[in-house]
């Protein structure tokens, strides 16, 4: 398949819609991101990688790190991880307060911002500290994105520090049930980090490698989960990674995906590659509105999808 053409032919295609998005707001440091960005890149088994447009561009991957914190949280704490969280669709934004009242401060599922709150909150305990656990959280994206260089950025995390009223709330919230064992402050704070990590489109297609590979990295043959571990993050993928779109997202897409709200969107497919899209407008759910489409294209072009 000529990769290379199929991505060349997206760009041309999704450049009219590449004013309709608007960029997450509500974080200041990311509402000065210029959104007629558009990049995407693609990486095989090999290695081998195809990319489009601000490929090589970084931005804030926010809640794209959730799938990396649950990864690791599953590492540890196993199935026990879900006496704390659930894995059913919220049907609901990704920052709402409401169902968390209702559901004993049990969240949904580890995609929206309560459930990564509370996966942070678990690491904290299993790292001991911030530090440690940023440290970790880093590592582990380095090592599965082969690149040392990534880093979080502290404007962005200190951004959304000073506007975190609904995240502090929420975890106030658990921490109301008892479902959150750390201070209130530490966890949140650690979270911000670890949302405010910045990738590219080629590093973040390369590290989905392991969830399209049973939870094997393909190129240096690390094993960092279990295969039915990587089974369970492609599912949760599926089912809640993009939270009240995530219907809308495997309808249209049917890929495995996880969106953030600078724009990024990455997406498995499963034994073949790693696909990651950025454009920073956004739709009304909170992902990317480009992306999406982007991707979409892709599946329909190559006919590569789980369906
Ligand atoms: O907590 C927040 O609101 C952000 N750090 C992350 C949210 C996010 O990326 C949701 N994405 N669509």
């Amino acid at each position: 398949m000529d990769y290379q053409a199929i991505l060349n032919d997206i760009a041309d295609e999704i450049r009219p819609f590449l004013k309709e998005g608007k960029v997450a707001d509500y974080i200041p440091a990311l509402a000065e991101v210029d959104p007629e960005q558009f990049g995407m890149a693609l990486t095989l088994f090999d290695g081998t990688q195809f990319s489009v447009g601000d490929a090589e561009t970084l931005f804030s991957i926010q809640s794209i790190s959730k799938v990396f914190t649950f990864t690791l949280a599953l590492n540890f704490y196993g199935t026990d991880m879900y006496k704390r969280i659930g894995r059913e669709p919220s049907g609901n934004p990704f920052n709402s307060l409401v169902q968390l009242e209702y559901e004993h401060g049990i969240p949904r599922n580890p995609f929206i911002n309560a459930g990564a709150i509370n996966v942070t909150d678990a690491l904290l305990s299993h790292y001991g500290d911030d530090g440690n656990t940023l440290h970790e959280v880093l590592t582990f994206i380095r090592s599965i994105a082969d690149e040392p260089s990534i880093d979080y950025n502290e404007t962005v995390a200190a951004s959304e520090m000073d506007h975190g009223f609904r995240n502090l709330a929420l975890a106030n919230l658990m921490k109301s049930f008892n479902n959150l064992d750390n201070d209130v402050q530490e966890v949140v704070e650690t979270y911000f980090k670890h949302c405010a990590v910045e990738m590219d489109t080629k590093m973040l297609s390369r590290a989905m490698l392991y969830l399209a590979n049973h939870g094997v990295d393909p190129i240096t043959g690390t094993v960092h989960i279990t295969p039915q571990q990587a089974k369970r993050i492609n599912a949760v993928m599926l089912t809640c990674g993009h939270y009240d779109a995530s219907g809308d997202f495997a309808f249209h897409v049917g890929l495995p995906g996880k969106s953030g709200v600078g724009g990024g969107i990455v997406a498995v497919i499963p034994k073949l590659m790693g696909l990651a899209v950025w454009s920073p407008g956004l739709n009304a759910q909170g992902n990317s509105l480009v992306g999406t489409k982007a991707l979409e294209l892709f599946t329909t072009k190559t006919g590569l999808s789980v369906f």
